[in-house]
């Protein structure tokens, strides 16, 4: 029986340090739990001082090929983020029939489809919990624990960048910009911020709990995204009057009939809806099962420790499988091809924020261009004057169609009453018709 499992660590950044720590100091019980020795057998590792100073406890080196050829090494950890090279290391160690562990959402968005088959040709692990949500286990909660349900639905706050923002401007009433200065300062945010606030980092996590959720392969030109850019501290603040709090959601669902919805954007939820208390830093998934019913997975979705606790989980996990002789159990799930939903099935509620004339039948006029497209109005409120003789509306649909209201949108901003179409938000409300 392996007494001992060994570790290539490829990369030492924020992750891989705190991989270091937690196996170290840790390292007894994690022993007893996998049941064998963990061990970590050389670290690649390009910073020359930084391998100077890791040199004195761990083998070092700066080439790739020195881990991956090998023969003692058992789970390759990668831990370099970012596309490339990352992508490349982890093909070459899974086709040497190595194991491997990331923590790499970019690599597993765009490149998992060329991956899974080379694990599953080599029969080895292949694990990446802590690529969604860092610390909260969520990944093999969907391919292990609720396997026997079919997910309807997976909602998410996936970024912590942008629930720190939110959540900064909803309680200290500060604008985009200012909170995004102080985001940085803090080191919350990077100093090239668009791939957070653009949505694109939840983007690319929702792109893998969906295909796991379903079943099916999703890809990163299937999610409609919008960021957090253009959201004003009034909406914030509109809908916090409303009974709601607006987070940058990612959103899966999956109809039999209608197909799957792909989407990451600014989202109304009602502040009695478990996400909508989620706040600062946090990252949170709700899923929904037919079994299961409804479930929360809350905790902290990145930083050094955290994202180390779920890559540990999984190289403890693969150390198990090593030890009792059953790696490459659990492979790729997308064994389906499910459609996906067309923009005239996808319904929700919206908010829409305008600013038209103020003045006796601009209000006939506008809910005329609604009219026309079927969209139904649940609350209208005038807000303020913004100007002389411009009004401030604020307005909450019915459950209407993401094309209808596309359409409206249009045919509102060529009203010549209508000065401006400054806001258009999805609401998630189940309350709502
Ligand atoms: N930039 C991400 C976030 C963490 O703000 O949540 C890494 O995925």
């Amino acid at each position: 029986m392996k007494d001992c499992v060994n570790i290539g660590l490829l990369g030492v950044g924020t992750v891989g340090s705190g991989v270091l720590h937690v196996l170290e100091g840790n390292a007894a019980e994690i022993a007893k739990k996998a049941g064998c020795k963990i061990e970590i057998k050389k670290i690649l590792v390009r910073n020359k001082q930084k391998a100077a100073q890791l040199g004195k406890k761990y083998a070092v080196t700066d080439n790739f090929e020195d881990i991956v050829n090998d023969p003692d090494i058992d789970i390759i950890v990668e831990l370099i983020g970012r596309e490339h090279p990352a992508k490349e290391y982890i093909a070459s160690a899974l086709e040497h029939g190595k194991n491997v562990v990331t923590a790499n959402k970019d690599v597993l968005a765009k490149y998992g489809k060329e991956l899974f088959p080379l694990a599953e040709t080599h029969n080895v692990d292949f694990m990446f919990e802590g690529a969604v949500g860092g610390g909260i286990p969520i990944i093999r909660p969907l391919k292990s624990c609720l396997a026997a349900n079919r997910i309807t639905s997976v909602m998410g706050i996936v970024n912590g960048t942008t629930n720190y923002m939110l959540t900064k401007m909803l309680h200290d009433s500060m604008d985009y910009d200012d909170v995004l200065r102080e985001a940085q300062e803090k080191g919350y945010a990077e100093s090239d911020p668009t791939a957070d606030v653009g949505g694109l980092d939840a983007a690319r996590k929702l792109v893998i709990l969906a295909s796991i959720a379903f079943n099916t392969r999703i890809s990163l030109d299937d999610v409609m995204v919008s960021g957090i850019e253009t959201l004003k501290l009034c909406d914030i603040d509109y809908a916090k009057e409303l009974g709601y709090t607006i987070k940058l959601l990612a959103v899966a669902k999956h109809d039999d009939e209608k197909g799957i919805t792909v989407c990451v954007r600014p989202t109304m939820l009602p502040t009695s809806h478990p996400l909508a208390g989620v706040n600062d830093v946090y990252n949170a998934v709700f899923v929904e099962g037919d079994a299961l019913g409804q479930a929360m997975f809350m905790g902290r979705g990145a930083g050094s420790l955290p994202t180390a606790s779920a890559v540990c989980g999984d190289i403890i996990d693969v150390a198990r499988n090593m030890v009792h002789k059953s790696t490459g159990r659990i492979n790729c799930t997308c064994f389906d091809e499910k459609k996906l939903c067309r923009l005239e099935d996808m319904l929700s509620p919206f908010y829409i924020r305008l600013h038209a004339e103020d003045r006796p039948g601009v209000l006939a006029a506008i809910a005329a261009a609604f009219a026309a497209q079927n969209v139904g109005i649940k609350t209208l409120i005038q807000k303020q004057s913004v100007g002389d003789k411009v009004a401030e509306l604020v307005l909450i649909t019915y459950h209407v169609s993401e094309l209808a209201m596309q359409l409206a949108v249009q045919t509102l901003k060529g009203l010549p009453v209508v000065k401006d179409v400054c806001s258009v938000i999805h609401v998630e409300d189940d309350s709502v018709e």
